[in-house]
């Protein structure tokens, strides 16, 4: 938004309250006073709420919910993948932690390139040789270690108590179990749970699971990374053909690390870094936005798309180049976000013609189908807030299931560039700052973020989608802040995505109207809109002007808002 005259701003203000006022009645979702969990599954929601009444604070919680997607949403949740976390106590610190898979020791730069120099079609998505080194139970172990306080068995019990009762399958589960069985097949060597004719309704036991937790939580973190579970995993990976080592799993560490900051009008965010792009393209893409008058142009009116789009493309374009792991490569962050820079990146943006991708960098690839991933917003009765993005990648990550362990293993290895110039699954063009090294983190787009207004916590907000992930946060933060929206609203309206290569606008179906459509497309926006495509499913907490909460869960998956 630009900056107002003050004889103008009255008005803008008074009109803004009534906005305010109307909306309070308005479309909101869950309501609580206290303290809020909203998360992929109601299962991992209640455990994450039931924590926190018994006293546990947010940390706690993120821990008990982080487990329990594990077993109710195995499709994201998990023990064989990774993710991050952002944090805001309630004394306005902040920070944030990252769990992130890394590349084992005996990887190397082309290890999915065959003789000619050639990506060999579904190496690093399918199957062992598509695996790091999973991070998420050193994730949760260092949250605890850190800010938990509650004992962990507190924590454990009633997630292990949920894996031996089961979860009931949804209707959408039971979709997605039977499109993904296939790949199950084509890669397992027996046949694991997922491979029974799983109907809306059944209830699915996680015996082998339990057990697995059940050792974690006798032996700690390290049974996992050192211990006999760290036996199960090498000796599981490496008969299938897999390089990952017990040092792989034994070097392994989550990080804390420096979240990235900017302000956009009168909001505070906070987002996740390197190796996320989440954070950076983010700030790139608000910061660009920042001198255009949204607000007056309507919500997804024409020029509202062309800006967003323009400054998207623009961000993305970066993102390829400069972005990868911090401990790897020097990312150039204040030169990033720098306003002068991303002003001058939109120089040549104009309303009349859509800036050419090509004419930003050069590629010729195209998008691929979505991803799974799944993020969770939490706020404690303290104030603390957390917002929690992890992922095994793809749906059911490498689709490698330990029938003895109870869990799949990511195929995250694929957010590499396996070769710079090609894109991974999410038609995204890795540069050199994101080839494959032993111990090297690959890059994401999970942005878990938290935002503050006037100093005091205003939103928690995330979503999966793979690469649509950054665009996703950005509208559910543009509806709330721009377009006057609540936390459901918010999460619920049409969501659209641009991300430098391919040149087109990704948009759900019942996004745009025809005559939209059409404009768009005569300013040369291509459209590629595909039936029942949705972008994102975004978990949100909204801070009402009385301090209460809002919950908004995304109604395209089985997400669910539980508060007291
Ligand atoms: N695997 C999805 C992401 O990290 O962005």
């Amino acid at each position: 938004m630009r900056s107002i005259p003050i004889f103008l701003l009255f008005c803008f203000l008074c009109f803004k309250c009534k906005k305010e006022l109307r909306k309070t009645n308005d479309n909101r979702g869950v309501i609580a006073k206290n303290a809020m969990v909203v998360s992929a599954r109601a299962e991992a929601s209640q455990i994450g709420i039931d924590i926190l009444q018994l006293g546990g604070n947010a940390f706690d919680a993120m821990v008990a919910t982080e487990l329990a997607l594990a077993v109710s949403y195995p499709v994201a949740g998990n023990l064989g993948g990774g993710g991050f976390m952002v944090y805001r106590s309630a004394n306005g610190n902040i920070g944030s932690l990252d769990y992130r898979e890394k590349a084992p020791l005996a990887a190397t730069r082309d290890m999915y390139l065959d003789d000619s120099g050639d990506v060999i079609p579904g190496k690093s998505t399918l199957g062992v040789a598509s695996i790091g080194v999973p991070g998420t139970i050193a994730g949760v172990f260092e949250v605890h270690k850190k800010f938990g306080t509650l004992p962990l068995e507190s924590l454990l019990k009633p997630v292990i108590e949920l894996a031996k009762k089961g979860v009931v399958v949804t209707n959408k589960q039971e979709k997605r179990i039977q499109h993904y069985q296939q790949f199950f097949k084509k890669v397992n060597k027996d046949s694991i749970i997922f491979d029974a004719q799983w109907k809306a309704g059944d209830t699915i036991k996680h015996a082998a699971l339990a057990k697995t937790l059940e050792r974690i939580l006798k032996y700690g973190r390290n049974e996992f990374y050192k211990g006999e579970t760290s036996k199960v995993i090498v000796k599981f990976i490496q008969e299938h053909g897999g390089i990952i080592t017990e040092e792989d799993l034994a070097s392994y560490k989550a990080k804390w690390r420096k979240p990235i900051t900017f302000n956009y009008d009168d909001l505070h965010i906070i987002s996740m870094g390197p190796p996320s792009s989440g954070g950076i393209c983010l700030g790139q893409i608000m910061t660009m936005l920042e001198p255009f008058p949204l607000n007056d142009y309507g919500y997804n009116s024409l020029k509202t798309i062309q800006t967003i789009t323009e400054a998207e493309r623009r961000a993305y374009a970066d993102r390829s180049f400069y972005l990868g792991d911090p401990d790897f490569v020097k990312i150039p962050v204040s030169i990033l976000l720098n306003r002068a820079y991303l002003s001058g990146r939109m120089r040549n943006f104009s309303f009349e013609k859509a800036t050419a991708s090509e004419s930003l960098s050069h590629g010729n690839i195209q998008i691929n189908e979505s991803t799974e991933t799944t993020h969770y917003s939490i706020v404690d009765q303290f104030g603390n807030a957390v917002a929690v993005t992890t992922t095994l990648n793809g749906a059911y990550g490498s689709k490698l299931y330990s029938n003895e362990l109870g869990f799949f293993f990511n195929n995250e290895m694929d957010d590499f560039s396996s070769k710079p110039g090609t894109p991974n699954m999410f038609g995204l063009i890795g540069g050199e700052a994101n080839s494959i090294a032993p111990e090297k983190r690959m890059l994401s787009s999970m942005t878990p973020t938290i935002i503050e207004k006037n100093n005091k916590l205003f939103m928690v907000v995330g979503t999966p989608g793979g690469s649509t992930i950054i665009t996703s946060v950005l509208q559910t933060i543009l509806n709330v802040h721009e377009f006057n929206m609540t936390m459901q609203q918010a999460v619920n309206a049409p969501r659209f995505h641009h991300q430098w290569l391919p040149n087109h606008i990704l948009a759900e179906p019942n996004a745009f109207d025809d005559l939209l459509k059409t404009k768009l497309e005569n300013l040369g926006y291509p459209i590629e809109e595909r039936e029942s495509k949705i972008l994102g499913k975004v978990d949100g907490i909204l801070v009402l002007e009385d301090d209460a909460l809002e919950g908004g869960a995304d109604y395209r998956g089985d997400d669910t808002a539980i508060g007291f």
